[in-house]
């Protein structure tokens, strides 16, 4: 599987070393940036990443920021980008069975690393529900 993954300065770190542990349990993961600790804008990036999920170059994504919150705006402004915000293993597994979430945003500012790590297994490993969730997936679109 083909991971997208890109932060702001607020994620730089954790995305750093979780692209090192995706790669060591065998997904080929594509950096979208941000590469350095330096002030910069989120949008950049999650377009950049929201680009490729429309694309179909990534199969996936997963993105950071401070509160997660402008990276997920951002993202789900890309059609076929459903963006989902998780801070605990629980919601993390949730974006995937209700949402279909296909990128996982995570709040680096309030979560550790390992919670993220957590939450970014439980997010890959769950399933999406299909049914009622997909009649309300299928709604979203304006
Ligand atoms: C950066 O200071 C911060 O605004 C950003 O990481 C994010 O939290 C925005 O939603």
């Amino acid at each position: 599987m083909k991971i997208g993954i890109c932060s702001d300065h607020a994620g730089v770190e954790y995305k750093a070393k979780l692209i090192k542990k995706l790669e060591k349990q065998g997904f080929e993961v594509v950096n979208f940036g941000t590469d350095s600790h330096e002030s910069c804008d989120y949008p950049d990036y999650a377009h950049a990443l929201g680009r490729a999920v429309e694309e179909g170059s990534v199969d996936c994504g997963i993105a950071f920021c401070g509160t997660g919150n402008g990276m997920a705006i951002a993202l789900n402004h890309h059609p076929k980008v459903r963006a989902g915000l998780a801070w605990n293993v629980e919601v993390g597994k949730l974006v995937k069975q209700h949402n279909n979430a296909n990128v996982l945003v995570m709040p680096a500012r309030f979560i550790s690393y390992r919670m993220a790590c957590n939450i970014c297994k439980a997010w890959l490993e769950e399933d999406f529900l299909g049914g009622r969730h997909q009649r309300r997936i299928d709604k979203i679109p304006l």
